[in-house]
C-alpha cells in the first residue's frame, strides 16, 4: 500500500537543459529504444576548475625527454597507442596502464587482476575477456571525444546542480576509469583531494577474494554494455539545503511504516526512494576493499560509480540523488562472503526521460567512535537534517512522492544504534511527507520493537516535535552524565514511560505545521511481516 514510482509520480516536464541542469545529449532526438545522441556533436574541450579534466583534452599533456630537452606531448595520444596495442594478458593491461601513469609505476600493484586471469576465471572466460570484452572496452574508452563531447560540470560543495547523461556516456567514462586514464586523480594532493577516487587502480591491487568478486561484477557490466549499448539516461542531482525544519516545534504527525526483517532495499524497495548508506565520498571503498551496503549497490548498479568522477565530498546539509541506474548483476553474501552470482536483466520501467524508475539517494551518516556520542542533541539534529535533505522534494506534492526504502543506516561500519536511527528516519520522512518501508536485514526483534513503537506513537498522535523533545530529555536524563558504554535505560522504554506517564494533550484539529500535504495518519497503519 506504500507509494512506488512510476505509478505515484507526476508526468515529467520535457527534458530541457538549464543553468542548474546540464544535459549531455540531444533532447530533441531522445527516442525510446535508441541510443541517445551526444550533444554537442563535436568535442568541446575544457580544462578548468568547474569541469571534469578529460583524458582526451588537448590540455592533458605530459613531459617527454628528447634530444633538445623536455617537450610536452598529448597524453591522450600515449593512451591511444598504449591501449590500441592490444592486451593479451593481465600483464599487458598493467604495462599499458603504467605507460601513461609513469609517476606511479612503482606503487601500483596488479596482483588481483593477475589472480583473476590465472585462476579467478575459467580458461574459456579468460579467452573471451581478452579476445572480445577488453578490445570492446578499449574502443569504448577511446571513443570519449565522440561520446562525451560536452564539459562535465563538477557537482561541488553546496551546489544545487543536476547532470543528465546517457548510459552510453557513463559506460565510456567507466571504461576510462577501468584503464585509469583520468588525469590529476591519482594523488591525494591534487585539486581533486576532496573527491572520491575514480581510476580503478585500487581494484587491481592485493590478493583479497573481495577484489576478484568485484572485478567479476564489473566485467559482467562491461560485457553487457559492449555487447548491446544501453539506451537510457541517468540524472545525478546534488541537493544542498540551507534551511531545515524546526524539529523542536514540529506538529507533524508520523507517516505510514511498513517494516520487515526479510528482503533488501534494492529488491523489495523497487520504485521507492532507496537509501544508499553512503560515505561522504560517495561510493566509499567500492574501488578498494569496502564491500558493505553502499559498495554492493555501486557494484550491481555500476553506473552509480561514475558519480565519483564529479561529486565532491558531501557536507552535512547535502545529499546526492541518482535516478535511472540499471542493475546488471545478481549477488549473494555480504562483506567477506560477497559473491558475484549472475547476469541480471533489469525490467524496471523507464520514465519519459528514458530513465529506469530507480531513485537512489546517497546519505552519509556520522561515524561514531563512542556509542553514547550519537545521543547528543547536536548529533541527533545533524542526522535528522541529513535524512530530511535526502527525502524532501520541494515543490512536489507529497501524494506524488514514493515511500522511502531504508534500513539500518549508519548502524554497521559507522557504529550507530539501530533503534535510534530508525526513529530518526521515521521522523525525517514524516517531515518530508513520505511513508517508510524499513528493512531490518534479518533482525526480527528490531522489526517488532520499531513496529510497536510506531503503532504506539501513531495511535497517540505523537508529533515529531514531541519526539524531538523526548530525545533531548533522554540525553539529559540518561546519557549526559553516564560513564557507561551504553545507555542504562533503553531509548524506546524511556519514550513509552514518558508518554504514558504524561499523556500528550489531544492535538487541536487544523493543518499540521509542516508545508507538505500528506494526510495525518489516523489509524494504526504500520504493518509488520
Ligand atoms: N538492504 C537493507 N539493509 C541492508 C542492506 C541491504 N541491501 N545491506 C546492509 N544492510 C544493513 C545491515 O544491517 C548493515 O549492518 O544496513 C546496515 C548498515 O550497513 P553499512 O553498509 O555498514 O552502512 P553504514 O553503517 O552507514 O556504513 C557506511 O560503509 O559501505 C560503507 O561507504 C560506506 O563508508 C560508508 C560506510
Amino acid at each position: 500500500m506504500l507509494r512506488r514510482m512510476p505509478q505515484c509520480g507526476q508526468p515529467l516536464p520535457h527534458l530541457r537543459a538549464s543553468d542548474s541542469h546540464k544535459v549531455l545529449i540531444r533532447t530533441d532526438l531522445l527516442k525510446e529504444g535508441e541510443v541517445p545522441v551526444p550533444y554537442p556533436s563535436k568535442f568541446r574541450d575544457a580544462w578548468d576548475d568547474m569541469t571534469v579534466k578529460m583524458p582526451c583534452s588537448e590540455k592533458n599533456l605530459f613531459p617527454v625527454e628528447n634530444e633538445d630537452g623536455s617537450v610536452v606531448q598529448s597524453r591522450w595520444e600515449l593512451i591511444r597507442s598504449a591501449l590500441e596495442n592490444g592486451c593479451k594478458s593481465s600483464l599487458d593491461i598493467r604495462d599499458a596502464i603504467l605507460s601513461y601513469n609513469t609517476a606511479h609505476a612503482k606503487r601500483w600493484d596488479f596482483t588481483a587482476l593477475n589472480v583473476l586471469c590465472t585462476d579467478g576465471l575459467e580458461h574459456s572466460e579468460v579467452q573471451y575477456l581478452f579476445d572480445v570484452i577488453l578490445p570492446e572496452m578499449v574502443k569504448l574508452a577511446l571513443s570519449a571525444p565522440k561520446i562525451c563531447t560536452q564539459p562535465i560540470p563538477l557537482l561541488k560543495l553546496n551546489m544545487n546542480q543536476s547532470l543528465t547523461m546517457s548510459q552510453e556516456q557513463i559506460a565510456c567514462l567507466l571504461a576510462n576509469a577501468f584503464f585509469c586514464t583520468f588525469p590529476r586523480r591519482n594523488s591525494r594532493k591534487s585539486e581533486y583531494s576532496n573527491y572520491p577516487e575514480i581510476n580503478f587502480y585500487r581494484l587491481f591491487e592485493g590478493s583479497s577474494p573481495r577484489k576478484i568478486e568485484k572485478l567479476k561484477t564489473l566485467l559482467c557490466y562491461f560485457r553487457r554494455v559492449t555487447t548491446s549499448k544501453p539506451t537510457g539516461l541517468v540524472t545525478f542531482t546534488r541537493q544542498s539545503l540551507n534551511s531545515f525544519p524546526k524539529w523542536e516545534s514540529s506538529a507533524t504527525q508520523l507517516t505510514r511504516l511498513y517494516i520487515t526483517y526479510e528482503g533488501t532495499i534494492e529488491d523489495q524497495g523497487y520504485g521507492m526512494l532507496q537509501v544508499d548508506f553512503a560515505n561522504r565520498m560517495v561510493g566509499g571503498g567500492v574501488t578498494g576493499l569496502g564491500l558493505v551496503q553502499e559498495e554492493i549497490r555501486f557494484l550491481i548498479n555500476p553506473e552509480l560509480i561514475v558519480s565519483r568522477l564529479f561529486t565532491e565530498a558531501l557536507d552535512h546539509n547535502e545529499c546526492l540523488i541518482i535516478t535511472g541506474t540499471e542493475q546488471y548483476s545478481k549477488y549473494s553474501g555480504y562483506a567477506e562472503s560477497y559473491k558475484w552470482k549472475d547476469n541480471h536483466k533489469d525490467e524496471t520501467p523507464r520514465d519519459e526521460w528514458q530513465r529506469r524508475c530507480t531513485e537512489v539517494v546517497a546519505l552519509d551518516a556520522l561515524k561514531y567512535r563512542h556509542f553514547m556520542e550519537q545521543f547528543h542533541p547536536d548529533k541527533i539534529t545533524r542526522e535528522l537534517n541529513k535524512a530530511y535533505c535526502g527525502f524532501v522534494r520541494h515543490g512536489v506534492n507529497t501524494q506524488n512522492l514514493s515511500a522511502v526504502a531504508t534500513g539500518n543506516w549508519g548502524c554497521g561500519a559507522f557504529g550507530g544504534d539501530t533503534r535510534l536511527k530508525a526513529l530518526l528516519q521515521i521522523m525525517a520522512a514524516a517531515e518530508a511527507g513520505r511513508d517508510v518501508a524499513y528493512f531490518t536485514f534479518g533482525d526480527a526483534e528490531l522489526m517488532r520493537d520499531v513496529h510497536d513503537l510506531h503503532t504506539f506513537l501513531t495511535d497517540g498522535h505523537i508529533t515529531v516535535g514531541t519526539l524531538y523533545g523526548l530525545l533531548k530529555q533522554y540525553f539529559n536524563v540518561v546519557c549526559k552524565n553516564s560513564h557507561s558504554q551504553r545507555p542504562d535505560v533503553s531509548l524506546y522504554g524511556f519514550i513509552y514511560e514518558q508518554i504514558s506517564s504524561d499523556p500528550v494533550p489531544e492535538p487541536s484539529p487544523g493543518p499540521s505545521s509542516s508545508s507538505h500535504l500528506s494526510t495525518a495518519v489516523s489509524s494504526c497503519s504500520s504493518d509488520c511481516h
